[in-house]
C-alpha cells in the first residue's frame, strides 16, 4: 500500500503494509532519533509530532499517518537548539536513550505555554521515562529554556 504524508516538511510516499508501526517505518527511513523503549506507549522515547500533536509512534500504524504532517527531532533542529544546548549544559543527558523523546516533550510543553515551575514541568513529563534517573536535570534544562 502507498502511504502519502509529509515528514519534516518533505512530501513522502511509503510503500508499506498499512499495519507497519510508524516507529519502524520512520526509523527504517533513517529517522533514528526515535527509539523503541517500551513499545507500549509508556516511555515516550518514540515521540513524534503528528499535525502538531505529540504522540507515541510505537502506537501508530502506517495507515494512520496518511495525509498527515509528521515532525521528528531531525526536522526540529532550529526549534530545539536552545533546549539541546541546555540539556548538555545542565547534565540532562546520561546514556541518551530517552533524550530525543524528552526534548520533544520539552518543546511541546514550551510551545503550549507551560508554566515555568518545577512542579508543572514534572507533571507534564509523566509520560516519559528515563532509566538513568536524570529527571531533575531534564526539568532544570527545560525551565532554563523558557522565556
Ligand atoms: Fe513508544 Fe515507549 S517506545 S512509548
Ligand atoms: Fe539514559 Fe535517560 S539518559 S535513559
Amino acid at each position: 500500500m502507498q502511504i502519502k504524508c509529509k515528514v519534516n516538511h518533505q512530501e513522502k510516499i511509503f510503500e508499506t503494509s498499512p499495519t507497519t508501526r510508524v516507529l519502524d517505518l520512520l526509523r527504517e527511513d533513517g529517522l533514528t532519533s526515535l527509539k523503541e523503549g517500551c513499545g507500549e506507549g509508556e516511555c515516550g522515547a518514540c515521540s513524534i509530532f503528528m499535525d502538531k500533536k505529540l504522540v507515541n509512534s510505537c502506537l501508530l500504524i502506517a495507515a494512520q499517518i496518511k495525509g498527515r504532517e509528521i515532525m521528528t527531532l531531525e526536522g526540529l533542529q532550529e526549534e530545539t537548539k536552545e533546549l539541546r544546548e541546555n540539556y548538555v549544559k545542565e547534565g540532562g543527558i546520561q546514556c541518551g536513550f530517552c533524550t530525543s523523546g524528552f526534548i520533544m516533550r520539552s518543546l511541546d510543553y514550551i510551545q503550549n505555554g507551560g508554566k515555568k515551575n518545577e512542579k508543572s514541568v514534572k507533571e507534564a513529563f509523566d509520560g516519559n521515562l528515563c532509566r538513568c534517573g536524570g529527571y531533575q536535570k531534564i526539568v532544570e534544562a527545560t525551565i532554563k529554556s523558557m522565556k
